[in-house]
């Protein structure tokens, strides 16, 4: 299995969900890398986010930026942006607002153009779909005011070579990677007390890369709005997943075994909303302990 967020960390399992007549083993489909979206998952998500709660998320998450920021952005970017589930709320909130979504999927993306077509306003001018695999640092470099990373699940192709070209044995993160794969906690509630090292390891750095890729996208004092299914709020995690998230996203302060991991963003705040759409990490896991949860708003200024 290749690295993505929904699944990680519960390698050597293998589940189907039948949904509308299409059975989809998410295991084996994921495999399919950079085209899973474009297939069975991306028509999957595309109705399993068409729906009330999904609605009042989005919208709740398109408010929450619009009361966060003081002043207007000028070009506001939705990385990994799917069929544009966030678009229309965002636009509507930040009318003189350039946008661009970027996602590697042409299903999703089409998706995400019928969506904005369908708002019947000029957002033709307004909003840039580009389609573009992820990480990608030959892009945009340090135009974006806000980019938003919501609901991630980045799925990366066997090349290695774009990774390491872009750091993923960087300095010292490196290192302090490797303590964190490697630290245990004997609390059997700690999420990743399972977890396989190496694959813990390749996806912190992994998830650094991209967090790197974030950083680049944005202005010096931009805002990354990261928005990520979880069973709690960030202050419940164990000090040890606390670090670990704060390592990918490139906001980790504290010295790990005498090392310090690169800053690429300060943390401002994250606030936690209890919701119904952590079914949809239900569906890919069918694990039953993740069917009760909701998601994180996190903001953090690049630094
Ligand atoms: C769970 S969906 C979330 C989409 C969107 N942010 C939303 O909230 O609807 C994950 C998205 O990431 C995209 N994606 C996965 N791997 C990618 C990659 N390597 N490069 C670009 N997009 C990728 C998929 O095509 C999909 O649209």
């Amino acid at each position: 299995m290749k690295g993505n967020s929904f699944l990680q960390g519960k390698s050597g399992y293998r589940r189907s969900v039948f949904m509308e007549c299409e059975e989809i083993d998410f295991i084996q489909e994921l495999t399919l890398t950079s085209k899973a979206y474009d297939g069975k998952i991306g028509r999957w998500w595309g109705q399993q986010t068409d729906n009330r709660s999904h609605a009042y998320a989005y919208s709740n998450i398109a408010n929450y930026i619009r009361s966060f920021l003081q002043n207007d952005p000028s070009l506001i970017l939705d990385y990994a942006c799917g069929p544009g589930n966030l678009l229309p709320h965002l636009l509507e909130l930040f009318p003189n607002c350039q946008f661009i979504g970027m996602d590697v999927s042409a299903l999703m993306l089409e998706l995400a153009k019928k969506r904005l077509a369908r708002l019947g306003t000029n957002s033709s001018g307004q909003v840039e779909l580009i389609r573009a695999e992820l990480p990608d640092f030959s892009l945009l470099q340090g135009k974006a005011s806000v980019v938003i990373f919501c609901f991630p699940q980045i799925l990366w192709d066997s090349d290695q070579k774009r990774y390491d070209e872009n750091g993923y044995m960087h300095g010292e993160d490196t290192e302090v990677a490797k303590f964190l794969a490697a630290s245990r906690r004997s609390n059997t509630k700690d999420a990743w007390t399972s977890d396989d090292a190496q694959m813990l390891l390749d996806s912190l750095l992994r998830g650094k890369v991209v967090s790197r890729n974030l950083r680049g996208l944005l202005k010096k004092g931009g805002i990354c709005v990261r928005v990520e299914y979880g069973k709690a709020g960030r202050e419940k995690l164990t000090e040890l997943e606390q670090c670990r998230l704060a390592f990918e996203e490139g906001s980790l302060e504290k010295s790990m075994n005498g090392r310090k991991a690169e800053k690429l963003f300060a943390f401002i705040s994250s606030t936690y909303f209890q919701s119904e759409i952590m079914e949809d990490v239900y569906y890919q896991t069918k694990d039953d302990t993740d069917r009760k949860g909701g998601y994180s708003i996190t903001m953090l200024e690049a630094v």
